[in-house]
């Protein structure tokens, strides 16, 4: 049997409460957790006095080997979670996306291979449903048993993979009926393709006016157009990646109304904003995503959102691609820079820098925001998402006297760029656990190749959730 860790007068953060504790950890759960604890006979010790100890980040949003826009997203399973380790995050959520008329369970078994003896940490996944006919209806129970409790409908990408209004009232049906979430990426496809157009037609090429094809208005409608089918289905949902304040009001009228819908924002949307595209010429492609960055107006709105708990859970929607090689497919027209950013390494400490150190939020929201609330929505917890005896022992150790600064250079992207480039950080997860072992240190991976585990995830429950804030 392997020998306890214990781990000593830490600075304890749950998204309930703060303590100092020791915590004793056996067969990757913790098993105590008291004020003091003597070590057994043979058990490692880690002092961890001055440290701030925080469940696992999860990241409920990546994009690892993604065939997308012609190419495929640069980070890998394996590249992807190693450098999600290294930041502190323990668990991660990614999207299968199968093709237009592609079987989900083949695509489900692709990226089973793709994951399987090379990520990391621990993983599951969401499935998009890019179409709703009587095949995937009949796949959904399937999924459901295969842990895919979420299901995610892009309201845009049209002719790619955006479904229209009455297949994803299809999939709200069949998600409420067998008890899983459905998540929507929420921009108006058909407006988008309107402008694109008439962009193009007018010689619009460069990366400046990706924005300006992904107005937030778009986002906004998409948003509400979304909350009102999801209620007329009577089903829950949960909105990806939200940039905007346009986004962030429909959720907080639908909350205060009783509806039960959840946001998500990423750090891009918190820290970067649309001047970005107006610099260095052909550079901007760096940042060109969906939803585009958004004039600087909305990062407090967002802040509070999440402080108030409109907004529920950061996530990073890492999905990498090279400037060279990669974004550069896009030199002549904005329509063909892949879309996404490199950031499932940086989400912690940019939360715990720019929410914690500058009181944005305090250190038990950014547990929730970090771990606690992407757990409970999509049926981790309480294996993962807190600290508690019981819980697989994921933790990030901050040690919040330490500082740093963003680079490419530090980074364990496969990417030639960070889109955080020169970001100051104050507190750095300087020791990473996944289900008790140390797989990071001081920013370093030392953990086993491919020793992630896949994650059947359980039904959504409604119960854990109240709608209002
Ligand atoms: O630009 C983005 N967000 N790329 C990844 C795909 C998506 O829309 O989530
Ligand atoms: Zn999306
Ligand atoms: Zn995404």
């Amino acid at each position: 049997m392997k020998k306890d860790l214990v781990l000593k007068g830490g600075d304890v953060f749950t998204a309930a409460d703060s303590f100092r504790a020791d915590l004793r950890i056996r067969g990757g759960r913790i098993v105590e957790l008291a004020d003091r604890i003597a070590a057994p006979a043979g058990a490692q010790v880690i002092d961890a006095k001055g440290l701030e100890v925080y469940p696992g980040g999860i990241d409920a949003h990546t994009h690892f080997e993604l065939p997308f826009m012609g190419t495929v997203s640069a980070d890998d399973f394996e590249s992807g979670t190693t450098a999600a380790a290294c930041g502190g995050t323990t668990t991660i959520i990614d999207f299968v996306i199968p093709s237009k008329g592609a079987s989900v369970l083949e695509a489900l078994k692709s990226w089973h291979g793709k994951a399987a003896g090379k990520a990391v940490v621990d993983y599951g996944f969401h499935m998009a449903l890019v179409e709703f006919n009587d095949q995937v209806a009949a796949d959904v129970p399937k999924l459901i048993k295969e842990g895919i409790t979420s299901f995610k409908c892009f309201l845009a990408y049209k002719g790619a993979f955006m479904v229209d209004d009455a297949q994803f009232l299809e999939v709200l049906h069949a998600a409420k009926a067998h008890g899983a979430l459905v998540s929507i990426h929420a921009e108006n496809g058909d407006v988008l393709a309107y402008l694109m157009k008439h962009l193009i037609a007018a010689g619009k090429t460069g990366p400046e006016y990706h924005p300006v094809a992904h107005p937030a208005a778009a986002e906004g409608e998409a948003t509400h157009r979304g909350i009102a089918l999801a209620k007329l289905a009577g089903a829950p949902l949960y909105i990806v990646h939200m940039s905007c304040d346009e986004a962030l009001r429909e959720v907080k009228a639908a909350r205060c109304r009783g509806q039960l819908v959840f946001g998500e924002t990423c750090p891009q949307y918190l820290l970067l904003d649309e001047s970005l595209y107006r610099k260095n010429g052909f550079e901007a492609a760096k940042w060109v995503m969906s939803p585009p960055l958004r004039d600087k107006s909305n990062q407090p709105k967002l802040w509070e959102g999440l402080r108030d708990g409109f907004i529920q859970g950061v996530a990073t929607d890492h999905c990498s691609f090279r400037f060279q090689g990669q974004k550069d497919m896009g030199k002549d027209s904005f329509l063909k820079i892949p879309n996404g950013i490199p950031a499932v390494g940086d989400r912690v400490s940019l939360l715990y820098t720019y929410g914690v150190r500058q009181g944005r939020l305090n250190r038990n929201q950014f547990a929730a925001a970090l771990a606690t609330n992407p757990a409970k929505i999509f049926g981790l917890y309480p294996r993962k998402g807190t600290i508690a005896v019981g819980s697989d022992a994921d933790l990030v150790l901050i040690d919040p006297k330490k500082r740093g600064v963003v680079s490419q250079a530090a980074s364990r992207h496969r990417v030639d760029y960070s889109a955080f480039e020169g970001f100051k950080l104050e507190g750095l997860p300087v020791l990473v656990l996944s289900r008790g072992e140390v797989v990071a240190k001081g920013g370093e991976y030392v953990g086993a190749k491919g020793r992630g585990k896949y994650l059947k995830r359980e039904r959504f429950n409604p119960e854990e959730w109240s709608s209002r804030p």
